[in-house]
């Protein structure tokens, strides 16, 4: 941690406060005293829960970043945004067709995208959303999949949009119809199902349920994360 004298003026909730350099915005927030029960998941950039907007001193521009991700600077006044309060369609994936149609009539507002890129400019992942708003206007279920895989869900991109369309909610539509209608049966998945259908995993499940806490910890971090066999059936 810094000394006292490495020290950066923060504004919380308009209200200043003195940290550490170095602190991410999420740890300077919890050195300031506030307890993070919303706006805090993974802390490690995946689960898009921190999304935060602020500016830097008498700078104009607004800026956006993850506040488990974003190291604090001089006069930052920030802003959480923990919840974007967008409209979701509720729909059987089942009964729909993976076509443009199916997009337009469940988020109309598509349509209204003028090509400002804003969208792409304060995406933390830099996913390519104003390509794959185009896409979904086109139907092309495939690449707005594509497109949106690495989507944190942190709602940015929808914060600042002049037609109002909320981006991610579109695009996990298209995911889910590519992945329901269009994306073949991955083989070494299907094959993972018949093992567990089999009883491949019943001994190990049983151990686990067997297993004191002490047991469990060791298990739980001895753990393979990604098993080689795993990954190289996946590439088959
Ligand atoms: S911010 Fe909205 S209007 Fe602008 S390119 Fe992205 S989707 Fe279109
Ligand atoms: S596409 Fe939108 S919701 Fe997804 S990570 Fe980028 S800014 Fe966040
Ligand atoms: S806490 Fe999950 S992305 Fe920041």
């Amino acid at each position: 941690m810094a000394s006292p004298a490495e020290t950066v003026r923060v504004f919380l909730m308009g209200k200043q406060h003195e940290v550490p350099k170095g602190l991410t915005i999420q740890k300077a927030m919890e050195y300031s005293g506030y307890r993070l029960l919303r706006g805090c998941g993974c802390r490690g950039g995946f689960c898009g829960a921190c999304g935060t907007v602020y500016r830097v001193g008498s700078d104009y521009k607004l800026k956006v970043g993850l506040a488990c991700q974003t190291v604090v600077e001089d006069q930052m006044y920030l802003a959480q945004i923990p919840f974007f309060p967008a409209v979701k369609a509720s729909y059987k994936v089942e009964d729909l067709p993976p076509t443009a149609e199916t997009i337009i009539s469940l988020y109309p507002e598509v349509l209204r995208c003028v090509g400002c890129n804003t969208c792409r400019k304060v995406c933390p992942q830099e996913i390519e959303v104003m390509r794959y708003i185009a896409a979904a206007q086109r139907g092309d279920i495939a690449k707005v999949a594509d497109l949106s895989f690495d989507c944190l869900m942190c709602g940015l991109c929808a914060s600042r949009c002049p037609a109002e369309i909320v981006q991610y909610h579109v695009a996990i539509l298209a995911r889910r119809l590519y992945s329901r209608h269009i994306a073949k049966p991955a083989a070494h998945l299907s094959a993972c199902v018949a093992g567990i259908e089999r009883g491949a995993c019943d001994a190990d499940l049983d151990a686990m349920v067997a297993a004191d806490g002490p047991k469990l910890r060791s298990l739980y971090n001895a753990r393979e994360i990604e098993p080689e066999s795993l990954e190289s059936a996946g590439q088959e």
